[in-house]
């Protein structure tokens, strides 16, 4: 029997530095992250100079943990996987040159992995989720619902006309003064809150069309804050409106879910499986939510584990391993992209990833 395929996974595109060995068996051998939130708190939000250094600072030493970690040396290696993009592309750079080096220097494959992909496919990794599956990625800076046909294969059903999801709970916690990052913070506040005490919009409650937008619902709650004054600072009212928010996006993806795995239905001939992936599916509240609609459609929900929901190395390197399975692999000119939308990915190779 021929030994499993093993893959690094690398990934640097935002505040994570993460490294990961994984095989095609599904092992997650190690998976390590380093988060660089204290180095962006004190200026409430990520900037993207301190990223890139720290990531230099860290990534070599990592992958040395996440190799010992997996008790496996480069020689045991397949490939190497790294985000080349979308991302901040500071931090992009430093983890595709290091693998790209590691790749040169041990004649391995080298990768160059779609963040986007990645959270799209982790699924398979966890779940072994067969195609095709509708997906609503949901994270900081993304916020789309795709029908996932292939590797490499992703037809985009909707996406967001202004704000991602992920950016409208970060905003929203800002507002509310919530401790960054926003997201987690404003979930666990949403705990003790009355989510029916504030009446606040649904954006595209209802359309049919499979968009979504949510400016709107962050300036309804910037209005609702100055309208209360000194009241908005008090504990309990800040929970409410926290949870008055939540319950108005988990309305939103509610709605635009049901409508989508009927699209789905009829693009792909046959129900498929709700994937909900990035950061935002880390909610617990949106995630039973999003798993009711999926049964009352007849289908079901699937998320990946809560560390595998936000930026991990696994996912990477598993992505990179699907990309492997199909032959496929990148050139070491292959250039690192700040931009890099799904729909863009062709089957094979990235396209345009020859440009010399
Ligand atoms: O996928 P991710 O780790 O990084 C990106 O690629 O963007 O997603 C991070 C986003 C942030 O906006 C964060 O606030 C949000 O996911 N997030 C959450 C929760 N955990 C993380 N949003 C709502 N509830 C959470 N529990
Ligand atoms: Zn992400």
């Amino acid at each position: 029997m021929s030994r499993a395929m093993r893959v690094l996974g690398i990934e640097t595109s935002c505040d994570e530095t993460a490294a990961a060995v994984v095989t095609d068996a599904r092992a997650i051998e190690s998976n390590l992250v380093l988060s660089q939130l204290d180095e962006h708190r004190p200026y409430g939000g990520v900037v993207p100079e301190i990223a890139a250094r720290s990531h230099l600072d860290h990534l070599d030493r990592l992958i040395r943990q996440a190799m010992d970690g997996a008790g496996a040396g480069f020689e045991d290696l397949d490939g190497i996987a790294a985000t080349a993009g979308p991302g901040l592309i500071g931090g992009v750079f430093v983890g595709v040159m290091t693998g790209k080096a590691i790749a040169a220097a041990r004649k391995l494959p080298f990768l160059a992995i779609n963040h986007l992909e990645a959270h799209a496919l982790s699924a398979r990794l966890t779940d072994d989720v067969a195609f095709p599956y509708l997906l609503l990625l949901v994270s900081g800076g993304h916020c789309q619902l795709v029908a996932v046909e292939e590797v490499g294969r992703y037809v985009r059903l909707g996406g967001t006309l202004d704000d991602a999801v992920g950016e409208a709970f970060d905003k929203v916690a800002k507002l509310l003064g919530l401790p960054y990052p926003g997201g987690p913070a404003l979930e666990r506040a949403a705990r003790g809150g009355d989510g029916g005490r504030f009446e606040l919009p649904r954006p595209m409650l209802g359309r049919p069309e499979l968009d979504f937008s949510f400016s709107g619902l962050k300036t309804a709650v910037r209005h609702q804050v100055a309208a209360l004054g000194a009241e908005a600072g008090t504990a309990q009212t800040v929970a409410d409106l926290a949870a008055s928010f939540q319950a108005a996006v988990a309305d939103v993806l509610a709605d635009r879910c049901a409508r989508a795995l009927e699209a789905f239905l009829r693009r792909c001939k046959r129900p498929g499986p709700l994937v909900v992936a990035g950061g935002v599916a880390a909610n617990l509240a949106l995630r039973a939510r999003l798993a009711a609609v999926a049964e009352a459609a007849g289908s079901e929900m699937v998320a990946p584990p809560l560390e595998l929901c936000t930026d991990n190395a696994a996912m990477i390197a598993w992505a990179g391993i699907e990309r492997l399975r199909k032959g496929w692999r990148d050139g070491l000119d292959f250039a690192p992209r700040p931009r890099w939308p799904l729909e863009a990915l062709a089957e094979g190779r990235s396209e345009g990833a020859a440009a010399p």
